[in-house]
């Protein structure tokens, strides 16, 4: 068994808010890495739309834990892979807060099966939600950043963008091809994003998580056996947290990171390093 590093610990209602007076969408934010998202934006002062598909209760949840420490919030159900839906959360989200000054692109799925055996409708269920829903969702963001332009007493960029993309928009997935290739579709719309609206001083950029405890891929981590098999994938020894990626989200999204665009942070305790060349090659 691995040695197990003690919990990381976010402060609580931290008194330096990097994020006061904006407001932030982050879509899939009832569980895992969503989750933990929008609670850290909200603990840094941004009022948030916590969307949802399914689990109406689960984002109250992520709600009340927001308003705790007095940022307002909003659960929105939206299936981020239909425009209707889409354009009616991001207005109903404008309406609400006045505008949206975060967009934090998180929802996303794994339908995983062996290549041969993966059906159309996996394939097009992850791309719909993991690249389409990214690609919707940003759109509308970037209407409204450009309907605004910049508001210097809130940030001095007039948005910004994070796409929750994965170690696997560079790390080829066996068994998972549909989920590699909407990640590998992200890295490149993100970049392109990027490129066309930055003279409207709007920033887009990706986190690439690696293996984070969520139940996306409780399989991986759950067991003993499982978690120390995973640990040979991560250098640095630990499984990530959600908080590991939200603190980053915070910071991202902040002026402290203005001059970042159009870049993937990757954040994986080193699994993007090949760990098999370490005794190897
Ligand atoms: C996947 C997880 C996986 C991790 C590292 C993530 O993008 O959603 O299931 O554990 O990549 O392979």
């Amino acid at each position: 068994m691995e040695q197990r590093l003690p919990e990381v610990v976010m402060p609580d209602c931290p008194v330096n808010k990097l994020l006061m007076g904006q407001k932030a969408i982050v879509t899939g934010a009832n569980s895992g890495i969503g989750r933990a998202v929008a609670i850290a934006l909200g603990h840094a002062g941004a009022d948030v739309v916590v969307n949802y598909v399914v689990n109406a209760e689960e984002a109250d949840a992520v709600c009340l834990e927001i308003e705790r420490c007095g940022s307002r919030s909003l659960a929105i159900q939206a299936d981020v892979s239909s425009e209707e839906q889409v354009l009616s959360m991001f207005s109903r989200a404008v309406e609400t807060f006045g505008t949206i000054d975060i967009l934090v692109n998180n929802a996303g799925i794994q339908r995983d099966a062996p290549f041969e055996e993966m059906t159309l409708e996996q394939w097009r269920q992850v791309i719909e939600v993991n690249l389409t829903g990214q690609f919707l969702c940003a759109r509308e963001a970037i209407r409204e950043f450009k309907r605004r332009g910049v508001n210097s007493k809130v940030s001095c960029a007039a948005g910004k963008i994070i796409c929750m993309s994965s170690v696997h928009e560079i790390v080829p997935w066996a068994g998972h091809v549909n989920y590699a290739a909407s990640k590998g579709g992200v890295m490149l719309m993100m970049k392109s994003i990027a490129q066309e609206v930055a003279p409207y001083r709007i920033r887009v950029n990706s986190i690439g998580p690696g293996a984070i405890r969520t139940p996306i891929n409780r399989p991986a981590w759950e067991t003993e056996a499982a978690y120390d098999k995973l640990m040979k994938l991560v250098p640095y020894k630990r499984i990530g947290e959600p908080e590991d990626i939200a603190r980053a989200a915070v910071w991202l999204a902040s002026d402290e990171a203005d001059y970042i665009n159009g870049t993937t942070l990757f954040i994986d305790g080193g699994m993007t390093l090949y760990p098999g060349f370490t005794e190897n090659g």
